[in-house]
């Protein structure tokens, strides 16, 4: 089957169970070869410190917590696709311990993607909240409750990376990868980048892994 109606079985799971929103605990992902995750194991084994928020920040989010956000945000991708935004997600966030950049210097930037100040005031346009007047900082605080905090990877995917690129990943291969990671302006050889992306391919099942 087409990896994007991974999402509608998942859509129609929740729904039958009668919650508006799939739950992380009923949204089931069937990767290829028909194994079946819940969206909440999947995010677990991609990003492994989001099983707890014990002594972080405030804004530290665990799998349970962003399964339904994420779910919503990436309704519309291929199987491949999200591995890809939520392996850069695990990476950028650390495993969405954070909402923004803890080093100093770098004010308004953030959101689970890590997105630069330019990047996250664009975002914030796009989904009509009022940056007049605010500075990076205030305009970043616009977009990190959870509905906005989850959806910035893929609205930079399908805003900012060209169609060639989006295509490329669709079957979540090493080249599509690659691809998305130039577009992002980060190295996807990376190790530590890498190690996000094969578990990502590990749950997913994708390129023979
Ligand atoms: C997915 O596509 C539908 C139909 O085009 C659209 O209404 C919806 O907003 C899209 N979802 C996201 C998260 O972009
Ligand atoms: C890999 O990326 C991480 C995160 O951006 C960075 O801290 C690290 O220095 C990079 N490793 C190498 C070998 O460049």
């Amino acid at each position: 089957m087409r990896p994007s109606q991974v999402f509608t079985l998942l859509l129609c799971s929740g729904s039958a169970m009668g919650s508006p929103m799939p739950s992380p605990n009923t949204g089931l992902l069937v990767a290829r070869g028909g194994k079946v995750v819940t969206a909440q194991a999947a995010l677990e084994a991609i990003m492994p410190k989001s099983t707890s928020c014990d002594g972080q920040l405030p804004e530290c989010r665990t799998a349970a917590q962003a399964a339904p956000f994420l779910i919503k945000a990436m309704e519309n991708l291929s199987l491949g696709q999200i591995a890809a935004m939520l392996a850069l997600i695990g990476l950028e966030s650390e495993d969405m311990r954070y909402k923004h950049n803890i080093s100093p210097g770098r004010p308004g930037q953030g959101t689970s993607n890590m997105m630069m100040a330019d990047f996250t005031k664009e975002y914030a346009i796009s989904k009509k909240l009022d940056v007049d007047g605010k500075d990076p900082n205030e305009i970043l605080a616009l977009v990190t409750p959870d509905e906005f905090n989850f959806g910035s990877a893929p609205w930079f995917f399908t805003q900012k990376c060209t169609k060639e690129v989006q295509d490329k990943l669709l079957g979540g291969t090493q080249e599509g990868w690659l691809a998305y990671m130039t577009c992002v302006g980060v190295d996807g050889n990376n190790e530590s980048r890498m190690a996000y992306w094969t578990r990502a391919q590990q749950v997913f099942g994708l390129n023979g892994l």
